[in-house]
Formats: C-alpha cells, sequence, structure tokens
C-alpha cells in the first residue's frame, strides 16, 4: 500500500510537472520584445532596425516619417513611441554635440526607464568633450545603457553631407591632412544590436572605429579608384567652409558657427588611433574602407 501510494504520488508528481512544463511552453513563448530604433530611416538606424528585423525582433521606427511618428522637439510624441518598447536605440538629431541633446536626452531616458525599457544605446561621437554630457545623460537608475562613440562614417561620403563633393570631383572640407579612422555604419549597427539584444553590455562605452586611418585626400583617392571618375580633396579652413554653409547651403548662422566649432575641435588629429572595439563585441574585424568604396561604387551610389 506504502509503495502503491509513493508510486501515485510520483504519477501525479510527473503529470504536474508535465502539465506545469506544458503550461510554461504555452504561456511564455520566447517572443523577442520590442525595440524602437530612433534615427531609424537614418545612416546607422536604417541598418540597425534592418538587422533587428531579420534576427525576429519586432521594430518600431521612430522618426518624424514613420508610422508612429517620433520627434526630438515634440515630447507628446514619445510615449507612443515608447510603449512596450524593452530596449531603444538613440540616433540623436541633429547632433549629439548639439547644447540642447542633453537636457532632452536625460527627459528622454527617464520617460523610457518609467515605461520599462531596460536597455538603451546611444550614438555618440569620438574625442568630443561637447558629446559628454548627452552620454552621461542617458544613463538613468533601472536602465542599461550603452554609449557607442563613433568614428566618421564612410556612409558621409555617398548617404551624407560629402556626397555632393565626390559628384562634383572635388571634396571641399576642413580637415587638412588629419587621419580619420572612418568606420562603415553596418559595423556600427552590428555592435548596436549586440548590445540591445545581449547582455553585459550595459554600462559600457565603446569606441568604434574601421581598420585603416586615412587623410580624406587618400579616402577620395580610394573612391577615384572605385569609381573611374575624378575625385580629389580640397582642404579648407573651418571658417571658410562654416562660412559657405551658411552662404550656400541656407544654413542658420548659429548651426555654421558651430559646425565650424565643431569641425575645428574634431579634425585636429585626435581621432586618429584605432581601437579594437569591433573586434572584441563582434568577434572579427571592422570592414574596411576599399570594400565599401568598391560596393558603394558597384552599386551606383554616386551616378548622377
Ligand atoms: N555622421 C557621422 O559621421 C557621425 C559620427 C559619429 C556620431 N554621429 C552622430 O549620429 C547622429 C545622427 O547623425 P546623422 O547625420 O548620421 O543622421 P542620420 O541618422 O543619417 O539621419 C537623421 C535621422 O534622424 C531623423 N530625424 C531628423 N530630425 C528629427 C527629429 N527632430 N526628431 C526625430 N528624428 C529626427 C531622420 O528621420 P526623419 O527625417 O523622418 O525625422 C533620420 O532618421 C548624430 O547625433 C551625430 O552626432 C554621426
Amino acid at each position: 500500500m506504502r509503495q502503491s501510494l509513493s508510486a501515485m504520488a510520483r504519477l501525479a508528481a510527473r503529470e504536474l510537472t508535465g502539465r506545469m512544463t506544458t503550461q510554461h511552453t504555452e504561456t511564455q513563448p520566447e517572443v523577442n520584445p520590442t525595440v524602437l530604433v530612433l534615427g531609424g530611416t537614418g545612416k546607422t538606424g536604417r541598418r540597425v532596425a534592418d538587422r533587428l528585423i531579420r534576427a525576429g525582433h519586432p521594430v518600431r521606427i521612430g522618426s518624424r516619417s514613420a508610422e508612429t511618428p517620433f520627434d526630438w522637439e515634440d515630447r507628446r510624441t514619445w510615449e507612443p513611441a515608447l510603449d512596450g518598447a524593452a530596449a531603444a536605440y538613440l540616433a540623436y538629431y541633429p547632433d549629439v554635440c548639439d547644447p540642447g541633446a542633453a537636457a532632452t536626452l536625460r527627459a528622454f531616458a527617464e520617460r523610457a526607464a518609467g515605461h520599462g525599457t531596460r536597455r538603451l544605446v546611444l550614438l555618440s561621437a569620438r574625442g568630443v568633450r561637447a558629446a559628454l554630457p548627452a552620454e552621461e545623460a542617458v544613463r538613468v537608475p533601472g536602465v542599461a545603457a550603452t554609449v557607442l562613440r563613433a568614428s566618421w562614417f564612410f556612409q558621409n561620403f555617398d548617404e551624407g553631407i560629402l556626397r555632393g563633393g565626390v559628384l562634383d570631383g572635388e571634396i571641399v572640407f576642413p580637415a587638412g591632412d588629419v587621419k580619420e579612422p572612418f568606420v562603415d555604419a553596418d559595423d556600427i549597427a552590428e555592435v548596436a544590436v549586440a548590445a540591445l539584444t545581449g547582455d553585459g553590455h550595459g554600462g559600457r562605452t565603446y569606441e568604434i572605429t574601421g581598420p585603416r586611418p586615412l587623410t580624406f585626400a587618400e579616402a577620395a583617392a580610394e573612391i577615384a579608384g572605385a569609381t573611374g571618375r575624378p575625385v580629389r580633396y580640397v582642404p579648407v579652413s573651418a571658417e571658410a567652409y562654416g562660412a559657405a554653409l551658411v552662404r550656400d547651403h541656407g544654413l542658420s548662422d548659429e548651426l555654421g558657427a558651430f559646425l565650424t566649432d565643431l569641425f575645428a575641435t574634431l579634425l585636429d588629429g585626435r581621432n586618429a588611433r584605432l581601437t579594437d572595439d569591433v573586434h572584441r563585441v563582434l568577434g572579427r574585424a571592422p570592414r574596411d574602407f576599399a570594400d565599401y568604396a568598391r560596393e558603394a561604387a558597384g552599386s551606383g551610389a554616386w551616378t548622377g
């Protein structure tokens, strides 16, 4: 009798365990949480979103033109964007060094923490003191924040401010003969996805560089080689460049002065040093500029 009772107890326990296991798998399936990608139509954000979607994560793009419109300047748009988001990628616009960036990012990070967002990944810039307040601003209690200090993107040459120069055959820019370890926005995106979806990145600051420091003249030569068209670099002073931005591109005096100051500070060789952070996070080397230039030329990025 004792034996049959304990056998029945074992059977009952097994049945219960089985039911619990079944219930566990039925009621708690492995569901990836939503990731909010701010600047999700831009150079890095678009690539972050693509990767997350391919990996099966629900993604909400946050930008003014997105399905759920998000505007850094309009806080009423923040709550709908944050709804249910367990992690968020932050590519601040116009620039992480902007004097208003830190206050806006702090308010956003606190709002995100209140909504249960547990991971924030901020895109920042290397070697700029003006970016430090913004980096500090996203480190709020209850959130694992990761900062990605990136070098100049390769994609500035085909998707950003230097594209027009490439098309004209003359990249006019105030960088002297300084070397910059340009980096692929795809590599930045891959590091961002690792930090958004994996453990062990909270509290860290990664410095993301490409594998090879290049002067702007060398970068222009690589593009010329890849496109088969003459492209040269024309150095100018930061003041002349800032004035041209205001005169020819309609930037406000304030933004022109801000950019002049930023370029004069940034482009003095302080960022030439390479890091191995891409390798540390991804276990592989960052992509080389020559591969980017060949691929961009092949895809027609500089035609028309
Ligand atoms: N470019 C570089 O080499 C580099 C290097 C290091 C760090 N960074 C940092 O990267 C960040 C992004 O700069 P980026 O030039 O590369 O721009 P980007 O991410 O290529 O493009 C701008 C993105 O921001 C969105 N956006 C524009 N105004 C907005 C607003 N008011 N509210 C919400 N979203 C807005 C745009 O979409 P909508 O137009 O639809 O709103 C777009 O998705 C900056 O903070 C910069 O400091 C850039």
